[in-house]
Formats: C-alpha cells, structure tokens, sequence
C-alpha cells in the first residue's frame, strides 16, 4: 500500500481521493489538507484514520506519507513540489506544474540536484483512450506525415478561481501538452486571433482561437470556447499527407426518434476523462509501490507547457506571433 497525503481537497482533490480510495488499487490516503480548514475537515469526515494537517509542508513531513498528490490552486503548486523533492518523495502534480516559467525552472534545478525524477504532472490526456488511439493511428504513417491539427476545447462554464489569462493557463494548456505529445516536437511559436465576444463569458475574452507551430513546420489550430453551456466537448483531427485521423464522438448510445439524432455530451471534465484520471493514477500508484521513477509527464513537461502558455498569453495581450525558445533539456529527461 502507497500512503498518500493530499493536499488541496476541492473539485479535483475530491475526485482524486475518490478514485484512490474505491477505484484504485493500491493506495491508503493517510494525511489531508486544504488551506480551507473547514473543507478538510469535512472531506476528513470519511477517511477514518487520516490526519488533517495545518499546513502542505507539514503534510509532506509527515511519516505516514509515502508520496504527495498536490491537488490545490496551480500558484501553490511550486511550494508543495519542492518540498516533496527536498523530502525525497515521489510527487503528483495536478496541472499546471506551477504557473511561472521560473517557477517550473526552480522545479526543474531542484529535480535534477536530486538526481533522479519525483516529479508526475496531470496531463491526463496522454492516458485517454481515444487520445491513445489517434497518436497511434498518427505513429503508424497511415495517414502519412501529420501536417495540421485542428482541436477544439470546449467548457460549459468556468470555476470560480477562473481569471482572464485562465483560458490559455488554465484550458489551453491541455492542448498545449496534448500537440507536444502527439506529435513528438516541441512548439516553437504562438499567436492568438480574437473573434467578438460570447455574451456568456462576462469581461473574460472568449472565444479564443490559438495558433501553434511546431518545430517541424506542423500547423495547429484550437478553438477555445470555455461558456458555451451546453456541455464539455474535446474535438481533435489530424490532417496528414494522405488522410486524416479524428477523435470519435465519446457517446455510448445514440438515439433516433422524431426525426432526430441525438447522443449525450459530457457536462465536464470529470465525465469525459474519467478513465484516463483512472489509468493516469493507478499507473503513477504502480510505478510509486515498485520503487521506479515516474513515467507519466515530467517537471519538463510541465516546464515546456508553461512556456508555451507564457507565450500564448503574451501573443493574446499584443497580438503578435511570439516565438519560443526552451532552456536545454537536462540529461535526467532525455530518452
Ligand atoms: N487535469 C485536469 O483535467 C484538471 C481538472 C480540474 C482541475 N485541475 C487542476 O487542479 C487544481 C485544483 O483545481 P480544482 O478545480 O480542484 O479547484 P478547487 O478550487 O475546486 O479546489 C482547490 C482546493 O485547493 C485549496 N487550496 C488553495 N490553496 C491552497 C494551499 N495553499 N494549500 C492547500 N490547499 C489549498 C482550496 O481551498 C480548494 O479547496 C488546479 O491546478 C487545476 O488546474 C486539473
């Protein structure tokens, strides 16, 4: 059994305590915490035996905790990883791996001073079924060499925490991780075109439609529409040379009456990643109990999202291109 402390018991917190306690094998959550103490208290209602601590840092000393699931507000993020590193302990890190480039730098500088990988990052699309498929559709040459990419993320509405730049930093950045992974380059440029606005997005800009380039030459569009009510809808195609590879629709069933089509669209996140969270956790949980070092997305991962989504807010306050350059990748994530 993997003793877990959580820190950060909100939507995803939450969730993620529910998978490790009733879905997943092998975890036992030994210690919470939430800066929120009336929150933890209450999620603590549940877990008999756990302790709730004051503090993330005290969490992360606490001996009965094995490894770290930092679940609370992505500025808070660099604090908790650090302080699992200097601990020794293997750490998940919901997105994003912190909300500053330097801050995934210092992440970065403390991983490699220690010499071996701690650091998982909950870039959950790299687990996703369909996401899975279409990358290997893509690697089988099928459809020739992919040239274009056009997704679309799209939000019902947006959480409370949800700031005006929070549509590139906070929604974007799963694209973002998504091209890098799929198609194995890294981004090297970004540009942000603005349509009028949705009358449901209040002050915030939305929709949004960013550009990346990748490094190769490779062209990808994301449309982000992140108040469009009527459901959480993830859409992705890649156009190669000779055809063109697309996520399916998620519908189990589909229904025809009354001269209609009609299949359920997920109301959020939650329901259309379900089983990639599953398979992100319980292969992270896997890796912790055998004493390896983590395979999902690493600090340089999270690092690379962060600067290309620095770049993406740059490029939507000036409207320019804004091209991108990465520090070298230290041997520890290379092969
Ligand atoms: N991978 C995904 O698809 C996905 C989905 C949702 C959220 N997230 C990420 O998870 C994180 C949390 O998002 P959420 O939707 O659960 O937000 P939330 O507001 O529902 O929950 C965050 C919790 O963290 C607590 N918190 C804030 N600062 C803290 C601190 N310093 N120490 C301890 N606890 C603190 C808050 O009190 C709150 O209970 C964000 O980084 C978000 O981007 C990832």
């Amino acid at each position: 059994m993997v003793r877990i402390g959580l820190i950060g018991t909100g939507a995803i917190g939450q969730d993620h305590l529910r998978r490790m306690t009733r879905v997943l094998a092998g975890a036992t959550v030994t210690a919470i915490t939430d800066v929120d103490a009336e929150v933890a208290k209450r999620v603590a209602e549940g877990l008999p035996g756990a302790t709730v601590h004051a503090t993330g840092e005290d969490l992360v000393a606490d001996p009965a905790v094995d490894a770290v699931v930092v679940c609370s507000w992505g500025p808070t993020h660099e604090q908790y990883v650090l302080a699992a590193i200097a601990a020794g302990k293997q750490v998940f890190c919901e997105k994003p791996l912190a909300t500053t480039e330097e801050a995934c730098r210092r992440i970065v500088a403390a991983e490699v001073a220690a010499g071996r990988k701690l650091v998982q990052v909950g870039y959950m699309r790299r687990y996703d079924a369909a996401y899975r498929t279409l990358k290997a559709a893509v690697d089988s040459g099928e459809i020739g060499a992919p040239l274009m990419m056009h997704c679309a993320h799209r939000n019902a509405g947006v959480p409370g925490f949800y700031e005006k730049e929070s549509i590139i930093t906070d929604t974007a950045v799963h694209e973002i991780d998504m091209v890098r992974w799929l198609f194995g380059e890294e981004i090297t440029a970004a540009r942000v075109l603005v349509p009028r606005r949705n009358r449901n997005g209040g002050d915030l800009q939305d929709p949004l439609l960013l550009l990346l380039e990748t490094a190769g030459g490779a062209l990808i569009d994301v449309e982000l529409s992140v108040n469009i009510r009527y459901g959480y809808d993830i859409r992705g195609e890649v156009i190669g040379e000779d055809g063109t590879a697309e996520l399916g629709t998620q519908a189990e069933v589909v229904v025809r009456s009354g001269g209609r089509v009609a299949s359920p669209v997920p109301l959020d996140w939650r329901e259309r990643f379900a089983r990639a969270y599953d398979v992100e956790l319980q292969e992270w949980l896997d890796t912790v109990a055998a004493g390896l070092p983590p395979a999902g997305p690493s600090a340089w991962d999270g690092y690379a999202a962060a600067v290309v989504s620095d770049a993406s807010v740059a490029a939507l306050r000036t409207g320019e291109r804004v091209e991108i350059t990465l520090m070298d990748r230290p041997a520890l994530y290379t092969g």
